[in-house]
């Protein structure tokens, strides 16, 4: 689950990617022609090791291109939820990061501030007396907690709002209710307090999953609290079901169809059975900033919630809400992966800075160049589109818009390198041997900021721990962001290799990304972000259409076992859909303009296709990955991207040129005679 206020479309989503150990073959900097010829060869292994050539690519290419990753990358064996291309990526970046957090010679302040809280992390020793005093007293600030104390503990000195604002007040921490500020949705340019149900990703629905996290939380209490086993995993159970009870009315809908906005005399009176508002958040921002107005995103979480922890002993509530907040300084990782963790953990408290460092060490100003120049092909070509008679659906008023939002668009690398870290961590004091303190640290230190916010100009959340593995577009800022990560040469494009292969990856992430700036919600949002839908009545109609065909489309495939779940929100099969065939447009218009020896070199040796079956092979094996069976039905029911196979499959058979270019018969599954298309 995502919260809605991510108003961020990022390419996929991350499932317990925990590192693999994969190692990276490549130095940087081989540019010798036998190097080349190396290089080359090995991208052709690489690729000829995931397909499965036996399978016809006219029947499922998905099969064809992929079938065999998973004798490769086998999720089961390698003991994760799910392996694909985007984790080896990842994987080279935190090996960079590793690098640079264990070097000798690191100069600012900062940075060993920075390297010290990953030492502090990888010196962690979950045995340790001083670490379980110092998780005693992470708690103990706010109240004693009923699974230690057992029957003294006290639940008239317990109120779970005000604890929760305190917690709020001084950590930042959403546990119940998420207070957040954010840009106006309907104005970026002032921010706003959002009420909103709480962001923690969970695996909904499977009652394996129920049972492990339970098992999990069963072990934790006893090993850091010392809670006795049978009493633990009473606790566990209760946690557990409390916490779905909790999410289960979050509704899915869109941002801007349930959020309201309320004064805060309304919400107070309102709510007044059941907590005082004005009391909640002036115990947060303080009484003298209290805000007059605030956005409520999801009133019937609202609603629901405040019954719910009407009708909860206080006990649970207690447990749950001290719970939650101590969970943040657990380590979760065994002796060996303890390092590649605490690489994790440093991103997730300095990812901004982590970001920054290691596109400093490593820039390649050659391959930001090569993202610019892509990019601007592929929006010359949506621009082109936009204004000739292809889009003729589209209403010529709404058209003219859209090519103004298009030209606004901006591109990002996400390299912070104008933030200002003096400010986010210059006060914030690390010491080497205790880690609990320092996060309790750099979380206030955020927190501290919170109020103040309110009257700066709008801003974005945090989003730098996502957005360090994937590209996204931000559609409240109309921007496109680039990871670092994807900067690293010869993962998925390089010299050596096809420009087949850059046009087929770099230029479907920029494409598909561009694309959810004119989705179904990306239709309601101008060129400046703000919630103000320019789509004229036409048109919508037309979209609507169109949009449906996909809902139907993607419905009928099954995966795990069930068909994928109807829904409206097809932003992300639209996305892919037309990303594909924009890319596809700017390679070939690449390819007329060069020379017969250029093009040569757009075939690969022992591979027997031509440059335009090695681009779609290119695009598909983007998706190759193994989802270890526990978790296939949750990424089917949680994930508004398609599972890989079908983001080949639907986006692929949708698209005719890819059918001439493998030349399918016109009874082959990949080739459908009906094609559903928006762009
Ligand atoms: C329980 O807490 C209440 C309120 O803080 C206090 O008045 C009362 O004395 C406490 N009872 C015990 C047994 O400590
Ligand atoms: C957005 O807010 C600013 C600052 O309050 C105001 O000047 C501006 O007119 C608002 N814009 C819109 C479109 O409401
Ligand atoms: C709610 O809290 C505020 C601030 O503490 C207080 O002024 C107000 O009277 C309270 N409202 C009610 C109905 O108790
Ligand atoms: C839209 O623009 C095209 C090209 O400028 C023009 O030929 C067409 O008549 C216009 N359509 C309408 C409905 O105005
Ligand atoms: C075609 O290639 C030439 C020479 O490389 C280049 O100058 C020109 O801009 C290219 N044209 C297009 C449309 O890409
Ligand atoms: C395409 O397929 C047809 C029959 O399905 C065959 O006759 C033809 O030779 C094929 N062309 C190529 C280029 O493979
Ligand atoms: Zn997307």
């Amino acid at each position: 689950m995502i919260s809605r206020l991510w108003l961020l479309f990022i390419l996929q989503v991350p499932i317990l990617a925990l590192p693999t150990d994969t190692e990276n073959v490549f130095a940087d900097d081989l540019t010798s022609e036998y190097a080349k010829g190396i290089i080359l060869a090995a991208k052709v292994a690489e690729m000829k090791g995931m397909m499965k050539p036996e399978a016809a690519p006219c029947d499922n290419f998905y099969e064809y291109a992929c079938g065999n990753w998973n004798r490769q990358n086998p999720a089961l064996l390698l003991g994760k939820a799910m392996t694909d291309s985007f984790q080896l990526l990842l994987d080279g970046f935190n090996r960079r990061l590793l690098r640079i957090l264990r070097s000798q010679s690191l100069q600012s302040e900062l940075e060993k501030k920075m390297q010290r809280f990953f030492l502090s992390c990888a010196n962690v020793n979950r045995d340790d007396v001083l670490y379980k005093v110092a998780l005693e007293n992470v708690y103990r600030e706010f109240g004693e907690m009923p699974a230690v104390a057992g029957d003294q503990w006290n639940s008239s000195a317990f109120n779970w709002w005000r604890t929760e604002a305190h917690i709020h007040q001084k950590y930042g921490k959403n546990l119940i209710l998420a207070v957040d500020i954010m840009h106006d949705i309907k104005n970026t340019s002032l921010n706003r307090v959002y009420l909103n149900p709480p962001d923690r990703s969970k695996f909904s629905g499977s009652r394996l999953m129920d049972i492990l996290e339970e098992a999990r939380i069963s072990k934790d209490l006893q090993d850091y609290l010392g809670v006795e086993a049978k009493e633990a995993k009473n606790i566990a159970k209760n946690l557990n079901s409390f916490d779905e009870k909790l999410f289960e009315g979050v509704s899915s809908n869109t941002l801007e169809d349930s959020v309201s906005l309320y004064t805060m005399a309304e919400l107070e009176e309102k709510y007044i059975s059941y907590l005082n508002f004005t009391e909640y958040f002036g115990l947060i921002f303080g009484e003298e900033n209290i805000p007059d107005q605030l956005y409520v995103t999801d009133e019937e979480f609202v609603d629901n919630i405040l019954v719910l922890m009407k009708n909860t002993p206080s006990a649970t509530q207690a447990n749950y809400i001290l719970w939650h907040l101590l969970e943040t300084y657990f380590v979760d990782a065994n002796e060996k992966d303890l390092s590649k963790w605490c690489v994790d953990q440093t991103k997730k408290y300095f990812g901004q800075l982590t970001e920054n460092l290691v596109y400093k060490r490593y820039r390649s100003s050659k391959a930001e160049a090569e993202v610019f120049s892509v990019w601007e092909e592929i929006r010359g070509i949506f621009r082109e589109h936009l204004k000739g008679d292809k889009l003729d659906w589209i209403t010529n008023d709404t058209r003219q818009v859209a090519i103004e939002k298009l030209d606004r668009m901006a591109l990002h690398i996400n390299s912070y390198d104008s933030e200002d870290f003096e400010k986010l961590f210059g006060k914030v004091e690390i010491d080497r041997y205790n880690y609990v303190a320092n996060i309790q640290h750099l979380l206030s230190a955020k927190a501290i900021g919170s109020a103040e916010k309110l009257k700066l100009p709008g801003s974005s959340l945090d989003f730098s721990q996502t957005l360090s593995f994937t590209p996204a577009y931000n559609i409240q800022e109309n921007i496109i962001t680039i990871p670092v990560a994807l900067l690293q040469p010869r993962y998925f494009w390089g010299d050596e290799y096809p420009e087949a292969l850059k046009y087929a990856i770099l230029g479907f992430l920029l494409a598909h990304e561009m694309v959810h700036g004119f989705d179904g919600e990306g239709r309601s949002y101008d060129a400046s972000g703000n919630l103000a839908p320019w789509w004229d009545i036409k048109s919508r109609y037309e979209f609507e259409e169109r949009r449906k065909c996909f809902q139907a489309q993607y419905h009928a495939y099954k995966y795990a076992g069930s068909e994928l779940p109807e829904t409206e929100d097809q932003s992300e099969n639209i996305a892919d859909n037309a990303g594909v065939k924009f890319a596809y447009i700017a390679y070939e218009k690449w390819l007329r303009n060069q020379t017969e020896e250029r093009k040569q070199r757009e075939t690969m040796k022992e591979l027997e296709l031509s440059s335009r079956q090695i681009f779609f092979l290119g695009y598909a094996q983007l998706w190759c990955d193994d989802v270890h069976s526990l978790f296939q039905s949750s990424v089917a029911k949680d994930d508004n991207h398609a599972p890989s196979k079908f983001r080949v499959i639907g986006s692929l058979s949708n698209f005719q040129e890819f059918s001439w270019v493998y030349n399918c018969s016109q009874e082959a599954p990949m080739d459908p005679e009906y094609k559903c298309a928006v762009y």
